[in-house]
């Protein structure tokens, strides 16, 4: 721990916290006495500490414009690690919250596509939201959005997304949880005509829009694993770790990840996101077949380090350079 941005952390106030869909709530952040925040650009994210003491990344979806609130919306993960849980449920309007400054590891292109195709799955709406608030203050009208919730309920800022001023530039959609109703995106990205495609939702999505994407420049496809790649698999199986320095053995098992099973066992190890997408948790090992789950290690860092909050193992054993 004792990163850079753990140096920065604020505290800073909810000023404002509603409901604004199923199991969604917004929360308006600000510094206690007022006064201008860091600033951010569309696609930021923060990390804030849960009452839980877990620390959890939230996109920012305000306009990176406005220097005095911090804008996040939080979808309360009942199946999560219970980070989101403690936040959404005991966060209340007048409380304090230690908040790390913004980062961005979803960035716009600097360059200026032909147009901007915008996909969004559930809460994955958020930093796509900045992104388009981003582009309306710049005057660029060239974009477009294909935003996907299960039902009309559970989307955010639907009201605003369904409005009159997005006639045209957004596509609303709900499956019902039923795959067959999924919307096609082949014939939205069949072609790709100069445009760059930016798109945050759950794995599932994630996995379609990058196979159909396929065809297109890496530059071109950008991608924010909102949810995180850590979503257990329903047939994951438990396995041992084994500790390099010390010959301890434990049993992973099919639900819990490395991390936690270590920290069960007195181990103190640092952690951040706990979705595989932070780089905090990074462990070398030295033997056994790691199952890859994260968004942040290179195919060449692959074959010696491993995320340890989501990466699990094939091999029946794992042993760790710790
Ligand atoms: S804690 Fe962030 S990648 Fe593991």
């Amino acid at each position: 721990m004792g990163s850079d941005a753990e140096a920065r952390t604020m505290m800073l106030k909810v000023r404002h916290k509603s409901q604004i869909a199923d199991g969604v709530f917004l929360f308006e952040l600000a510094a206690n006495e007022g006064g201008e925040l860091p600033p951010f650009t569309p696609g930021s994210h923060i990390t804030v500490t849960a009452p839980s003491g877990q620390k959890r990344r939230y996109s920012l979806c305000n306009d990176a414009n406005e220097r005095e609130r911090y804008l996040i919306a939080v979808k309360q993960e009942a199946s999560g690690r219970g980070g989101s849980l403690s936040f959404t449920k005991e966060v209340m309007e007048g409380d304090t919250i230690a908040v790390e400054p913004p980062a961005n590891e979803f960035e716009m292109a600097k360059s200026e596509p032909t147009r901007l195709v915008f996909i969004a799955g559930g809460i994955g709406i958020t930093p796509i939201r900045a992104m388009i608030l981003h582009c309306l203050r710049h005057g660029k009208e060239n974009f477009k959005l294909y935003y996907f919730t299960r039902t009309p309920e559970m989307m955010a800022f639907r009201d605003e997304f369904a409005s009159s001023s997005f006639k045209g530039k957004v596509v609303l959609h709900h499956d019902n949880g039923d795959p067959d109703r999924a919307y096609d995106l082949w014939p939205v990205l069949e072609q790709q005509r100069g445009a760059h495609l930016y798109c945050c939702g759950p794995r599932g999505l994630m996995d379609a829009v990058r196979d159909v994407t396929g065809h297109w420049p890496d530059s071109a496809v950008h991608f924010e694993d909102f949810v995180g790649a850590s979503a257990p698999h329903a047939d994951d199986k438990p396995f041992e770790v084994r500790l390099a320095k010390s010959g301890r053995v434990y049993e992973v098992a099919a639900h819990v990840s490395i991390l936690d099973t270590l920290r069960r066992h007195g181990h103190v190890l640092a952690s951040s996101c706990e979705s595989g997408t932070c780089g905090t948790c990074r462990c070398r090992f030295t033997d056994g077949e790691p199952d890859h789950r994260d968004l942040v290690l290179s195919d060449d860092e692959k074959r010696h380090d491993i995320m340890i909050c989501v990466s699990r193992a094939k091999s029946s054993t794992l042993t760790l350079d710790i």
